[in-house]
């Protein structure tokens, strides 16, 4: 047994030499970190357009939901958002089920889901950054 001892010890002191060794290499995230910020380019500007808001809110008076500045001016009610403050953005109110004035948006459905609600929330929230 006294081979097997030797063999063993000699497996020790390898492990504990590479162990000794890997310290000195640069610590490696184990995971890359997700992005979980809103961007208004990749996030809220698709669902603007895909959700028939452009079609409606363009270039024909009112509210136009074409960039972050015209939101910000917003319609016959006020701003469409409120930096940081996605409670009193009207494009909030809008989009769930009781709007304080009008009609739900999109008008005439199908509406938004919590999730696709929730982004703009978060994004608002976040400052409504044009990102
Ligand atoms: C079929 C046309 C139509 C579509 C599509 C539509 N809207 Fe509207 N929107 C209107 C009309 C008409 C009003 C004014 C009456 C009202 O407030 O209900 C309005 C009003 C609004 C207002 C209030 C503006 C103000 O200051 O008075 C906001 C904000 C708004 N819409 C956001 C949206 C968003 C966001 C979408 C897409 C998810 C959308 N709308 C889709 C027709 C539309």
């Amino acid at each position: 047994m006294k081979l097997r001892s030797h063999f063993i010890a000699a497996l020790l002191l390898t492990v504990f030499i590479i162990g000794c060794e890997d310290q000195g290499d640069p610590v490696t995230p184990p995971t890359t970190p997700v992005s979980t910020e809103v961007k208004f380019s990749s996030d809220i500007q698709p669902l603007l357009t895909d959700k028939g808001c452009v079609g409606c809110h363009g270039a024909n008076g009112g509210l136009s939901v074409a960039s972050v500045a015209t939101l910000l001016t917003g319609g016959n009610n006020g701003p469409a958002i409120v930096a940081g403050k996605a409670d009193s953005s009207n494009i909030v109110l809008k989009l769930r089920a009781t709007p304080p004035f009008g009609q739900r948006m999109p008008q005439g459905g199908p509406f938004l889901s919590a999730d696709e609600i929730k982004k703009f929330e978060d994004w608002i929230n976040a400052g409504a950054k044009n990102n």
